[in-house]
């Protein structure tokens, strides 16, 4: 068997008090195991704790408050019994030698009243989504308008973020991830084609990035700087999100995010030819985001050991992120070290219940 020993991904790199022993992290990954209470289960422990070896494990999207739901089976961390949940599972990573950042979401107008108590769902403006979304019965149902938040709401949407992150910390978590990508609360913030505000939310890039970074103040201030990360995806089309000039505005928000010296800033924009490459009327932003940004950056979408250790050796970033190439795998770095081969996942069981396609994935077996 080969080895990469040379490969620029097993070189170690310390953030703040961590020291990883690689640049191979797990991607948040969204896999819709939990019942209706929204608690991470033993399935949920044992499925963290089978991909450890990731220099960083990112939770899947984690709901900060019952308004941020729009699924089913998805995690929330605004419970007692979810705080309780996620504890068990960051023990067992923890007990594996694993470091988890529990991804932060709101999904704003992803959602719907029968997901929401009957609430219409909130956005930055009143714009809606074209086509259906799955409802708690798993019928395909219209999306509906949302309703622009008011800005005490935004106020109080922003408290939900800090008191998520604080339940994060109590549950032993090593950091959050603040998802400001694929065309989630956030992002309808972000981008000119989801945020039409007149207020000092919208119209100017710094107007729209004012949320993130009230978000990002809140979060930081209630877990320090060194436990926070930021996700973007500033070139993808995920949940019909769009914006005029998306270099202008993630430069910008790179800028922003410059002044409080994050964990990490992770940017999903494929490499070419996968699902995640920009789409063909959008430029790559990674490179101007990369030049603008003086703290970590992880990159992910569509790497593999060798892309994945190119763009380590270029400079591109400084971590990858891997999420599909993780499901079938739960030894990755381990496969991509000794140049093993690597499981394709059954696609049909990504938003399946129980066991199968999740923690059924065989390790490798090193013969001795
Ligand atoms: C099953 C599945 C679930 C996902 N869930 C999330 C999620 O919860 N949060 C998120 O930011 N991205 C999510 N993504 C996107 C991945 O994190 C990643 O960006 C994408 O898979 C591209 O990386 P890859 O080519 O290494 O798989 C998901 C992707 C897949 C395939």
């Amino acid at each position: 068997m080969t080895s990469r020993s040379d490969s620029n991904l097993f070189s170690s790199l310390t953030i703040g008090s961590m020291t990883l022993p690689h640049r191979i992290a797990l991607a948040p990954l969204t896999r819709c195991r939990t019942g209706a209470d929204r608690v991470p289960t033993d399935l949920h422990a044992l499925y963290y704790a089978q991909r450890a070896s990731a220099a960083i494990t990112i939770t899947e999207a984690t709901q900060i408050s019952p308004m941020s739901i729009g699924y089913v089976g998805t995690p929330g961390i605004h419970t007692e019994e979810q705080v309780v949940g996620w504890k068990r599972v960051i023990d067992a990573s923890h007990t594996c030698g694993g470091r988890v950042f529990i991804q932060l979401w709101h999904v704003g107008r992803l959602s719907h009243p029968d997901w929401l108590d009957g609430a219409t769902p909130v956005s930055s403006s009143a714009i809606a989504p074209q086509g259906a979304i799955r409802d708690p019965n798993g019928a395909m149902v219209p999306y509906v308008a949302p309703r622009a938040l008011e800005r005490d709401e935004i106020q109080a949407t922003v408290r939900d973020y800090a008191n998520a992150a604080k339940n994060a910390m109590r549950a032993g978590a090593d950091g959050v991830e603040i998802h400001g990508a694929n065309g989630y609360l956030i992002d309808q913030f972000l981008r000119d084609g989801t945020n039409g505000r007149t207020d000092e939310y919208g119209g100017s890039i710094a107007n729209r990035v004012r949320f993130l970074r009230e978000v990002t103040t809140a979060v930081v201030d209630a877990c320090g700087p060194s436990r926070v990360a930021v996700r973007l995806s500033p070139s993808n089309r995920f949940n019909q999100i769009w914006d005029s000039d998306p270099i202008a505005l993630f430069t910008h928000v790179a800028e922003v995010l410059n002044e409080f010296n994050l964990a990490y800033l992770h940017v999903l924009e494929g490499v070419d030819g996968a699902p995640s490459a920009p789409a063909s009327d959008c430029p790559r932003v990674a490179p101007s985001i990369r030049a603008k940004y003086h703290g970590i950056l992880m990159i992910n979408g569509g790497f593999d050991a060798v892309t994945g250790d190119a763009a380590i050796r270029s400079g591109a970033a400084d971590l990858v992120a891997y999420g599909v190439p993780f499901i079938a795998n739960p030894d990755l770095p381990l496969r991509y070290r000794l140049d093993a081969a690597i499981t394709p996942p059954q696609r049909a069981t990504w938003y399946a219940q129980g066991a199968e396609g999740y923690t059924d994935y065989a390790g490798m077996r090193v013969e001795s």
